[in-house]
């Protein structure tokens, strides 16, 4: 999808188009209450390239990348007198059967690379410096699962946006030019209900997908009844352009616990187009219909960010540093 505006913009982002990774850390903060806190935060944030540089320099062709996004309520903490268009706290959603829950997130730090090593380091020292400023509300450790898998089965990642389309679906443009080259997160933590799904028959399980499990082959979208997690997440709006969000889900588990799940992570230009696909696969299209992947997949987390242009964030530091 290549949306209007976006061209004409100068591209100025974080690392959102780095290539899915081996290893990822999803991280969220929440911030504790008054100005000295801030001012920690403001400053670690400040000094976050070169912690970047500290830990990536020790293996180059580990490629690590660090995404630094804020929730609604912290953004206004900052007191920058601006805000991004869109930017709001997620809006649970509650569907005949299923739940979209939201829950507490001021910072989010999507922490990739290819060797595990390197995000624990970096998750580490960032932490150490944030100390009592900040307490942490979900810590998340994800995994490349053979090629790009979920713990469902599927190759997941297959319809993201490549090439100049990345910026086109993930970069806020001209639409809102204070805040171009920023992105909008949406992050949920699912868990896996594994028996149930096994006892599917596989034809079953593709067809609540959309897609053949082993060839990763797509399935045609029903028109009507019933419709898969690829249809119900395929938004397209009244002139009839796709709107796409870039997903950088991630497999995590602990086997011994009994813990299987899939981190979910979309960003996308406008915030309205995630929620819209949370709101077919909650509530179904038609209504009473929801997406059949939830009935083996359970959201316990729910947060919205905004991952500003690097420009916008030291504007952010500069207010409270001040
Ligand atoms: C497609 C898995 C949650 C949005 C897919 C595909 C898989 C998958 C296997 C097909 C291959 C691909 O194109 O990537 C999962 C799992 C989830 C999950 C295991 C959590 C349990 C979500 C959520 C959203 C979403 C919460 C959006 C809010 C999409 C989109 C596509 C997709 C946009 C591509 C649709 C297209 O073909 O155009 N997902 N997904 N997914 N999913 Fe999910």
């Amino acid at each position: 999808m290549v949306g209007s505006g976006w061209d004409r913009v100068p591209i100025d982002s974080q690392s959102i188009d780095a290539p899915l990774s081996r290893a990822a850390v999803f991280l969220t903060l929440t911030v504790a209450e008054g100005h000295e806190a801030l001012q920690v935060v403001a400053g670690v944030l400040d000094g976050l390239d070169d912690l970047i540089k500290t830990v990536g320099f020790r293996d180059l062709n580990g490629r690590l990348s660090c995404i630094t996004a804020l929730g609604s309520a912290l953004w206004d903490r900052f007191q920058t007198g601006k805000r991004p268009k869109e930017l709001r706290p997620f809006l649970p959603i509650e569907g005949a059967k299923h739940t979209a829950p939201a829950t507490p997130g001021d910072l989010f730090f999507h922490i990739r690379a290819e060797r595990e090593d390197l995000c624990f380091e970096f998750e580490r020292l960032l932490l150490d410096q944030l100390g009592s400023s900040v307490t942490v509300a979900d810590e998340v450790v994800g995994f490349r699962y053979f090629d790009s898998r979920d713990l469902l089965g599927f190759v997941d990642g297959t319809a993201n946006p490549t090439g100049h389309d990345i910026g086109a679906s993930t970069l806020v443009g001209s639409e809102d030019q204070a805040f171009a080259g920023g992105s909008y997160l949406v992050v949920q933590k699912y868990l896996h209900q594994m028996q149930p799904w096994a006892r599917l028959a596989k034809d079953e399980q593709e067809r609540i997908i959309g897609r053949e499990i082993v060839s990763n082959v797509e399935l045609p979208d029903a028109t009507s009844g019933q419709k898969s997690h690829k249809t119900l997440a395929t938004i397209v709006d009244d002139d009839g352009t796709e709107h796409d969000i870039l997903r950088d889900n991630m497999p995590f588990g602990r086997p011994g616990q009994g813990e299987y799940g899939t981190y979910f992570i979309g960003y996308s230009r406008h915030l309205w187009v995630t929620q819209k696909m949370l709101e077919r696969m909650f509530l179904g299209d038609p209504p009473g219909m929801h997406d059949r992947l939830l009935d083996f997949s359970t959201a316990h987390t729910g947060a919205v960010f905004f991952a500003p242009a690097p420009r916008t964030l030291s504007e952010l530091v500069e207010a409270v540093q001040a």
